[in-house]
């Protein structure tokens, strides 16, 4: 579906080291990112700086996400974060299923029961899926369809509209990564993200979710992937620990 807005989502990952340098990263972004009409900014802080930050801002225009979230919604399980305390911090948005999770042993079983509470309890979920590597028999095509269909078992198609599907493939993450996904990846994914969900759901659900990029997006790359690579916005790393640069990212997408 093409929505007005598109969607940057920030994935600060385990930075910054204190909340001082949080906040500073937050008011800088803030600065520009509650005038952009035409873009919806989601930060998502450790959870840590997620009840300082949002309580200094009084806005609409940026929201809050969490990296991640536990099955549960309360009990004995030590050094975990439940649906319902996110919520209590007027945290909207979860990320469930980063590769970095994944390759920390975050299973396609605990990615749904995630998926699962996190509905309950009205967030929204960003679900990442991202191949390895691609290979010449496209192997890969059938493990993302493999991602969705089990992150997905048993979701039910009215909940559809809770989530958003981030394409983000691991060869095109970070600092290491030696590539970027043209936007002609990433267009041929979202082709094949909605030909899943039509199968496993019908056609009208599948026009519907938000499909979105991540994996080495900065202020030159994201307007063009945005638009040639027809998603509803990025999951950006890096970038948007720097707010000079993650600012321009922003903007550059928002014209
Ligand atoms: P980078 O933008 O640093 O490549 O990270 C992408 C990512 O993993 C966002 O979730």
């Amino acid at each position: 579906m093409k929505m007005d807005k598109k969607i940057i989502i920030a994935n600060w990952k385990m930075n910054p080291n204190s909340l001082k340098e949080a906040k500073t990263i937050f008011n800088d972004i803030k600065v520009v990112a509650s005038k952009l009409q035409s873009i919806q900014t989601v930060i998502c802080p450790p959870f840590l700086y997620l009840n300082e930050l949002t309580k200094s801002y009084k806005g609409h225009r940026i929201k809050f996400g969490a990296q991640n979230i536990f099955w549960e919604e309360k009990g004995s399980y030590t050094g975990e974060i439940s649906p319902i305390m996110l919520k209590n911090l007027k945290t909207e948005y979860v990320i469930i299923g980063h590769s970095e999770r994944r390759s920390l042993g975050e299973t396609d079983s605990d990615i749904n029961k995630k998926i699962k509470i996190a509905l309950k309890n009205d967030l929204k979920v960003v679900l990442c899926i991202g191949e390895k590597e691609r290979d010449e028999e496209g192997v890969y095509l059938e493990f993302l369809e493999n991602q969705i269909k089990n992150a997905l078992n048993r979701v039910p198609k009215e909940s559809l509209g809770k989530i958003l599907i981030a394409y983000e493939p691991i060869w095109a993450i970070g600092a290491e990564s030696k590539e970027t996904a043209t936007p002609l990846d990433v267009y041929e994914i979202v082709i094949l993200v909605r030909k899943i969900l039509s199968k496993i759901y019908n056609r009208e659900v599948a026009s519907k979710i938000q499909v979105l990029y991540g994996g080495s997006v900065n202020f030159k790359n994201a307007k063009e992937l945005v638009e040639s690579g027809n998603v509803e916005g990025l999951l950006v790393g890096r970038e948007s620990l720097n707010p000079e640069k993650f600012n321009k990212l922003l903007k550059a997408v928002s014209e």
